[in-house]
């Protein structure tokens, strides 16, 4: 079971592009922790070809992460491809255009999911891509714009006619926004439009959602994204049950603290102390689900402006969720 595009092949379950969440510290450990492929947030195709400092930054990549794909939203064929061929030596396995996206800002310029009400420009888009890279180049698009126009099979036909090789659906329309939950069922007819490879999305968040999205919808795999929010390793775990039905279990309580204050460095780095602690907030507070104390953590964490604060807070918070379940251990043994 995998995903073969030319001489690339990985496994079924990708990381979904979520812009402020999926820079490169995260894809990094993302992928060092088990995913098929990751996807960059994504970037702007005009200031992509301006080479802005910040298109620059969203784009750059590291070996590690390989195979990574760019994803780039516009709405100028010549602007999409020239974005997508500056991306060919910076590290880029994939190119994905992104038809997805509902946010109004990028919808009124006419990007993201507003291409699936132009399906004629978005044609022209993807031939033009496809045309000016020799990496694959591959789709995200939502079920339609809403209930009375669920043309992703259209789009899919498109995009297959124009050379695209693997398509994402979003079981959501552009109008539901994140509203409702994500109608795997739905994703079905696009499934069947096409021979291209399809990646369920939306709201797959245990291995049971896994096996439900891909029975409702016949997809060839999944793409994960708020799923991995504080859970990193998620993306392994499914790997481990889509290929051997084998259940991985989360890392330790240790493990966890480890990987945690590893993401933190990592976002120091990338974005420099200031920007990276802010970054690093909300993936803290994602890492602190479930854990005693969490409400209390994330109060000081938003507070905390310097590292070494920041960093005894993450180690204090596991030291005290270990001590816990060793407390409960102890508790349930007696108990037997
Ligand atoms: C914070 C955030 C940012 C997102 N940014 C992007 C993006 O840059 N490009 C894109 O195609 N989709 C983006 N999405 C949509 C996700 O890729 C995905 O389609 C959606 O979250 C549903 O999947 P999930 O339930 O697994 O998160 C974003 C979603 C979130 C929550």
């Amino acid at each position: 079971m995998g995903i073969q595009i030319d001489d690339l092949s990985f496994a079924p379950v990708v990381l979904a592009p979520m812009s402020g969440v999926t820079d490169l510290p995260f894809r990094r450990l993302v992928k060092r922790l088990g995913a098929g492929l990751v996807v960059s947030e994504m970037i702007a195709s005009q200031s992509m070809i301006r080479q802005t400092k910040e298109s620059l930054k969203l784009s750059s990549s590291t070996p590690e992460e390989f195979p990574m794909a760019v994803q780039l939203a516009g709405h100028e064929p010549e602007v999409m491809a020239e974005a997508a061929k500056l991306n060919v030596d910076r590290g880029a396995a994939i190119i994905d255009i992104n038809f997805g996206c509902p946010v109004k800002k990028i919808v009124n310029k006419l990007a993201g999911s507003a291409m699936m009400r132009e399906p004629l420009l978005a044609g022209r888009i993807m031939a033009a891509v496809v045309k000016a890279v020799d990496l694959p180049v591959t789709m995200k698009m939502r079920l339609g714009w809403d209930e009375d126009c669920l043309n992703a099979p259209e789009l899919a036909r498109i995009a297959h006619d124009c050379g695209v090789r693997l398509l994402t659906v979003h079981g959501r329309t552009r109008c539901q926004l994140y509203n409702g939950r994500a109608d795997w069922q739905a994703v079905r007819a696009t499934v069947e439009a096409t021979d291209l490879p399809v990646l369920v999305n939306g709201d797959i968040g245990s291995l049971s959602d896994i096996d439900l999205a891909l029975a409702r919808s016949g997809a060839a795999g999944v793409m994960i994204g708020r799923g991995a929010q504080g859970r990193p390793w998620f993306l392994r775990q499914a790997i481990a049950w889509m290929t051997e039905r084998r259940i991985e279990p989360d890392p330790s309580l240790v493990e966890q603290c480890a990987i945690a204050l590893e993401h933190y460095e990592a976002l120091l780095e990338h974005h420099g102390t200031v920007m990276g602690n802010r970054i690093a907030r909300k993936h803290l507070a994602w890492y602190a689900t479930g854990l005693a104390g969490a409400n209390e953590f994330r109060r000081r964490v938003n507070r905390a402006e310097q590292p070494g604060e920041v960093r005894a807070l993450v180690k204090a918070l596991y030291d005290d969720a270990v001590t816990a379940a060793e407390a409960g251990d102890l508790t349930e043994g007696l108990a037997a």
